[in-house]
């Protein structure tokens, strides 16, 4: 007997249709899974056993071979058992074959036959829609995020008894449909908001301009400033996502196993503050099954890093690839893996190892020498890919004890909003969202300059001795802010305002 059942794979960020064949023969009893499967996949032998035989079927006592085709491909995780399971039914005849081949199944067995959350549903719901008109069977705590696909249909499956009757036509189960509106509707509720910081008024601008435009940050200032409350109060001004964005979020969250449970959309961008004993791997993804770390964890989202000279230099020189390209590349000996990573970083450091070499009243107490080290830590091919830099100075008496009402988050937010849709419209179709991901050529078309402008920008690169990529940055932030005001043409002013944000540039350190 043979049968044909479809699975779907995981290949990166994206899915691969798989066709699980399975042949039951007479001989000696046995069962033989080929095709490149991986350990988890090879154990899936023991879970089909006992699932098949404990949801009341007899388990065949005969040679069982199975093959996961196309079979040069290599696939991992326990997302089979279920096609397996009922490939082997269907050769028992507990199945009309008909049917079954209508559907792509995706699930991992329990030993009584329930049905096991798996891995990586979106991805391979996405591939489904583009690819076949079958509809995708998959268990019941995954369906949330399959749902989220349209012009599919999506069945949550609870045990394999349930899925046999379903096909048999015995029960009837109706495709599942979630209100993709309603998760972006429900918006999240935070208990904090930017009016809580007093003060400060030039660096939440310079946080507005960040968000606004997508512009990694760095704040520099001496302890107790409120460089990591300001961070911490991000997530309530980050713009809203479009659907495209969150869709690539969520397929890098279900790859990673982490979507929150019952959730099958991440509707709001994520804010990922990971700590300074970070691992190389854990950042940047890895191990040995390849996974997505950090920088794409918070892919569309903000990567915060706090005290960023404690982080291990190699640490830091690893970000520098996805942030210059938004993309990770992790390799290893059987396949290598490509995963987005374009988030929006935003740091905060202290000047100096005691903290007060830019405050007003307190002595430094540290060396030249050691102020050298520490700020040597951050090398500067990053600080050059880091686009604003803004110092954070100590709030004096009159600012603390200051009663007046700063601007609710909500506030800045609808202002962020309405930047980022400008942006929307302006690269429309082009795969970039937000003006700092422009790329040489969109600079040229969208950050003209007239003459003034221009004598201005040649003043400060020659002054300021700035690179080539400090040069594009301003011209991008430029652009932000243009935005913000709503006008086409970047003038002086914009200019001006850009190249404050390049700080370090002027030599921050020298110049005390
Ligand atoms: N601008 C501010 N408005 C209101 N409270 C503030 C402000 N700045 C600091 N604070 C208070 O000081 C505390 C410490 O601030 P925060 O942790 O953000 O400092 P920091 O700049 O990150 O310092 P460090 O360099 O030591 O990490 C805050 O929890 C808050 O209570
Ligand atoms: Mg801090
Ligand atoms: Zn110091």
């Amino acid at each position: 007997m043979f049968s044909k059942v479809y699975g779907c794979a995981v290949v990166g960020i994206g899915g691969k249709l798989i066709e699980v064949e399975t042949d039951v023969a007479n001989g000696l009893p046995s069962l033989t899974i080929v095709g490149l499967p991986d350990n988890a996949i090879k154990e899936s032998r023991d879970r089909v056993r006992s699932a098949i035989k404990n949801s009341g079927f007899v388990f065949p006592q005969k040679r069982i071979t199975i093959n996961l085709a196309p079979a040069e491909l290599k696939k991992e995780g326990s997302a089979f058992d279920l096609p397996i399971a009922l490939g082997i039914l269907a050769c028992s005849g507990y199945i009309s074959s008909q049917t079954i081949n209508k559907h792509c199944f995706v699930g991992e067995l329990s030993l009584d036959g329930d049905i096991r959350p798996a891995k990586g549903v979106l991805p391979m719901a996405l591939t489904i829609k583009g690819n076949s008109g079958h509809s995708l069977c998959v268990p019941a705590d995954n369906i949330q995020e399959a749902a989220v696909v349209d012009q599919i249909d999506t069945y949550p499956l609870e045990n394999l008894q349930q899925t046999v009757d379903f096909i048999n036509k015995v029960e009837d189960i109706q495709p599942f449909k979630v209100d993709i509106e309603e998760i972006f509707r429900m918006n999240s509720v935070y208990d904090v908001d930017f009016s809580d910081v007093k003060g400060q008024q030039h660096v939440k601008r310079a946080i507005e301009v960040a968000m606004g435009g997508g512009h990694n940050i760095l704040m520099i200032g001496p302890p107790g400033a409120g460089k990591t409350m300001l961070a911490r109060r991000i997530p309530t001004i980050m713009p809203d996502m479009t659907l495209e964005e969150s869709l690539e979020v969520t397929r890098i969250h279900s790859i990673a196993g982490i979507l929150p449970a019952g959730k099958g959309l991440i509707a709001t961008r994520s804010f990922r503050a990971p700590h300074h004993t970070i691992s190389d791997v854990a950042l940047i993804g890895g191990t040995q099954l390849v996974r997505p770390g950090e920088v794409s964890l918070s892919h569309n989202g903000v990567l915060f890093l706090d005290e960023l000279p404690e982080f291990r230099r190699n640490t830091l020189e690893v970000l520098r690839q996805p942030l210059e390209d938004g993309v990770v590349t992790i390799s290893r000996a059987s396949a290598s893996h490509t995963y987005p990573s374009r988030f929006t970083l935003v740091a905060a450091m202290n000047p100096c190892p005691c903290g007060y070499f830019t405050h007003p009243v307190k002595a430094c107490r540290c060396t030249p020498y050691q102020i050298q080290n520490y700020i040597s830590k951050i090398s500067g091919p990053l600080l050059d890919r880091i686009d604003i830099h803004v110092d954070v100075p100590a709030l004096n008496y009159q600012e603390i004890s200051d009663k007046s009402q700063p601007e609710t988050s909500a506030v800045v937010k609808e202002r962020i909003n309405n930047v980022r849709r400008i942006q929307q419209e302006r690269f429309k179709g082009r795969k970039i969202f937000c003006n700092a991901h422009m790329h040489a050529k969109e600079i040229k078309e969208h950050c003209q300059l007239d003459n003034q402008t221009q004598s201005l920008i040649k003043v400060a690169i020659n002054s300021l001795g700035l690179s080539a990529r400090a040069y594009d940055k301003i011209l991008k932030i430029a652009r932000t802010i243009a935005d913000m005001e709503q006008v086409k043409n970047i003038t002086a002013a914009h200019v001006s305002e850009a190249i404050q944000y390049r700080s370090m540039d002027r030599n921050f350190w020298g110049n005390k």
